[in-house]
């Protein structure tokens, strides 16, 4: 027998793959020369081999998993790596000659997610735990996040994995959605700006990034069903708009659908979204994928719809609608003409021009070293230039490292790296918040060790099918005078708070979740009140899966911290804040109200039972286009903390905002306008600072959110007494809003006013203002598409709040 190398070179010549390493111009060169490739290489599969290709193996890779073992053998698999979490089948026929490697997929979305243990190794394969996205987002800082995705693309290659699937992109449209830590913001831009940030890094390494999930999975309940009823204005403004910014700016080698229906259609199955839009009006040319066990069973509606690859494949699919071999299913309506050869195939060349870029068919020979020590510091930097300074009475921080500190709070040793699901990495530690300080500070050792001991003994431990392991422990009573001592042994108090989150399960605003414990509220009171009493200060950490219930007890503490889910390096970063080495510059990406019930879909989440038998199955996304501080701000809602607020160490002063140029009248849908601010830090110690440009159209017939985000820009570090000036643009596309009546993107004339902020508290700021003489049309989309279900018009489910 002939070896297998010589065959394929034999053969096929062309298969002398470019490495993919550069987002440059040759980059659309290189994808047409994958692209012919996997056209000459799928012309020579049979169409069963090309079905293969369309349907993954399934997940066996854990046999107890509770959603079934069965599947499908895995073709062609080469150095399998244990916790790949899905694959895309290879090929290998002896008579063609076609080799073409197995794919293989990880997960996200704050690091690399695979089995760091393997049986009879005694080497480890942990991931970095980076920040979750929402701090990643926090940062405002792309450039950091290139560099993220950078690190996390050398963990995937160098374990020998081909694809990331993640970043995530759907939008925090509430506080209590359980996977809102892997996704960015309640804004798209900014969704879509960190997420292309991460893709351009991650794919400079030559490996494929996977943004999910397309689209609208804002929640978890009843997520493998439910039908989220959005109109096709705010599905475009809101929820599409950040992934067709990662797909126009980032160029991502997959889509990942969602597991819910949007008006009525699974969403892997719904050509209107995958193939209508993604692919004709947004030109994306890579491959769309399933979410795992997606959809209604009806796998060749997927193939047809534009979904490419059906995943996890194997025979446990659709669990919920019945066991259906997904390639069988395929093969039967093959056979029976009901799915034709040209569809198998074109979706067959789209998963192969992918698969053929990887590292496993580029015979990549990967090392399992990354580089961990480097990840980890980047983790930590990242992590604390993405941390919030809500609330610093009086310069309360930094503190200085000689101040003696009274930690409370059990969440300061069961401190939370990240959220649990498939997107929790295991890394091989977390720094808790005790060990942070203390290495940076003098902590009360008797109250560390009682929080120690407290935590070894009554700690527990729950699997969460085989994802994740949950920590939990109460907070330890500690009596009032207890706490009296330990305040009056020390010169400060910190007070960490955890919550955790995870996929499958939305939070509930409960006491304990959104609100806090009954326990946590007396431990803020009384350590507050014993601290005051003897002029000393109370500093609350937030280590939190997202944003809890403030308003009723941050008034009693001087400052307030909200670090997220910081990744592996926890306690650091939180050491790295209050002490001042790092000097806060990040910003919410989120509205924290005054009261949950003050969202305007609070009543709403995570829908309703129409058909009364126990589960929820519809969700109503009454308030249309005012997600977020699009609400908020215009119909003049008070907050606690506005989006885009964040203090610093520092002062910052904007002058001199400015509409550089305007272009958009002689330009048209090509125009754009820019801007620019000088920021001087006028303070006493350096910093960044974020500034925002939030537009406010004139009225027209399109109703408007008072003010929307359309750019940003962070300075370097500025020394006290320095001034940068920093410029924005913003592009006829970005600025204009969706006229569902005429299926087009439009900018309406008149003056248009420009906020350059520091937050979306415009209050006081002078804006700047560029007029548009007449309408511009920035682009045509397709009639009907994306239309809501029953001829229903959002007017019958969309609140008014006028
Ligand atoms: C999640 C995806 C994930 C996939 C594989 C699904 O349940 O929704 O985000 O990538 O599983 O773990």
């Amino acid at each position: 027998m002939k070896n297998k190398k010589t065959i394929l070179a034999s053969i096929i010549p062309l298969l002398i793959l470019f490495g993919c390493n550069s987002e440059t111009k040759e980059n659309s060169e290189v994808i047409n020369s994958f692209k012919a490739q996997a056209e000459f290489l799928v012309a020579k599969m049979t169409p069963y081999e090309q079905m293969n290709m369309l349907v993954g193996p399934g997940y066996a890779m854990q046999p107890d998993y509770s959603f079934g073992t069965n599947y499908d053998a895995l073709t062609n698999i080469k150095n399998d790596v244990p916790g790949t979490v899905g694959y895309i089948n290879g090929v290998y026929n002896e008579k063609t000659g076609l080799d073409i490697a197995a794919v293989k997929l990880a997960d996200g979305a704050a690091g690399v997610r695979i089995d760091p243990i393997r049986e009879g190794d005694s080497n480890t394969y942990y991931g970095t735990a980076f920040p979750v996205s929402t701090l990643l987002a926090s940062t405002w800082n792309p450039d950091l996040l290139k560099n993220v995705g950078k690190a996390i693309a050398n963990e995937v290659k160098e374990y020998g994995l081909d694809f990331w699937l993640a970043p995530g992109l759907n939008i925090q449209r509430n506080p209590l959605n359980g996977r809102n830590f892997e996704y960015f913001s309640e804004d798209p831009l900014i969704s879509g700006i960190m997420a292309s940030a991460e893709v351009i890094g991650a794919q400079s390494q030559g490996i494929g990034t996977t943004i999910k999930h397309f689209v609208a999975n804002n929640a978890e309940t009843s997520r493998n069903i439910v039908n989220n009823v959005i109109s096709p204005r705010a599905l475009r403004e809101i929820y599409m708009r950040g992934f067709e910014y990662a797909v126009d700016n980032a160029h991502p080698w997959a889509v990942m659908t969602a597991m819910n229906q949007v008006n009525g259609h699974f969403t892997g199955q719904w050509a209107d979204l995958n193939t209508k839009v993604l692919r004709n009006e947004w030109g994306f040319d890579g491959l769309v994928m399933s979410d795992w066990w997606s959809g209604d069973g009806n796998y060749p509606e997927m193939i047809q719809s534009g979904n490419d690859l059906i995943e996890s494949g194997g025979v446990a699919l659709a669990y919920r609608y019945g066991e259906v071999d997904a390639r069988q299913q395929l093969e039967n309506a093959y056979e029976a003409g009901e799915l034709s050869a040209e569809t198998i195939k074109t979706s067959a060349i789209r998963v192969l021009t992918q698969a053929l870029k990887t590292p496993s068919n580029q015979n990549y020979v990967f090392s399992n070293a990354p580089d961990m020590d480097a990840h980890a510091q980047l983790s930590r930097v990242v992590a604390s230039e993405g941390v919030v300074l809500l609330k610093n009475n009086d310069n309360t921080l930094p503190i200085a490292s000689s101040t003696a500190i009274a930690s409370f709070g059990i969440n300061q040793v069961n401190t939370l790296k990240g959220g649990y699901g498939s997107g929790d990495v295991h890394s091989a530690y977390t720094v808790n918040i005790i060990d942070g300080l203390n290495a940076q500070f003098n902590i009360d050792s008797d109250l560390k060790a009682f929080y120690e001991n407290f935590f070894s003994t009554n700690k527990t431990e729950t699997d969460f099918n085989g994802l994740s392991t949950i920590i939990e422990c109460e907070e330890p009573p500690l009596s009032t005078s207890e706490i009296d001592t330990y305040i009056t042994n020390n010169d400060i108090a910190v007070i960490s708070i955890g919550r955790y989150s995870m996929q499958g399960h939305d939070r509930t605003n409960t006491t304990g979740d959104y609100q806090l414990s009954n326990e946590e509220r007396t431990l803020i009171d009384n350590v507050a009140t014993a601290a005051h009493a003897q002029g000393k200060k109370v500093i609350v950490v937030l280590n939190v899966a997202g944003i809890i219930e403030m308003h009723s007890w941050q008034d009693n503490v001087d400052a307030v911290v909200l670090a997220y889910m910081p990744g592996q390096e926890a306690g650091n970063v939180v050491a790295d804040i209050l002490s001042g080495q790092v000097n806060p510059s990040g910003k919410l990406t989120q509205t924290i109200p005054v009261a949950y019930t003050d969202f305007p879909n609070a009543t709403n989440f995570p829908g309703v039972d129409t058909d009364s038998n126990g589960s929820i199955d519809t969700h109503y996304y009454n308030e249309g286009i005012y997600v977020g501080y699009r609400y908020f701000s215009t119909f003049g809602k008070p907050v606690s903390y506005p989006f885009g607020h964040g203090l610093s160490y520092t002062k910052f002063e904007y002058d001199s905002p400015l509409v550089i140029s305007n272009t958009l009248n002689t330009q048209q849908s090509l125009g754009k306008v820019t801007f620019s601010v000088n920021v001087t830090n006028t303070g006493e110690v350096a910093g960044k600072e974020v500034a925002q440009l939030y537009i406010s159209a004139p009225s027209g017939d399109l109703e408007k959110p008072a003010i929307e985000l359309k750019a940003f820009a962070k300075t370097a570090l500025l020394a006290p007494g320095e001034t940068q000036k920093l410029d924005f643009g913003v592009s006829a596309k970005w600025l204009s809003s969706f006229d569902t009546d005429n299926d087009q993107w439009v900018i309406e004339p008149g003056q248009y006013k420009a906020y350059i902020s520091k937050s979306s508290d415009v209050n006081g700021v002078y804006p700047v203002t560029f007029t548009v003489s007449s309408e511009i049309v920035t682009a045509q989309a397709t009639a009907g598409v994306l239309a809501l279900p029953n001829d229903l018009i959002p007017a019958d489910f969309e609140t008014s709040f006028q």
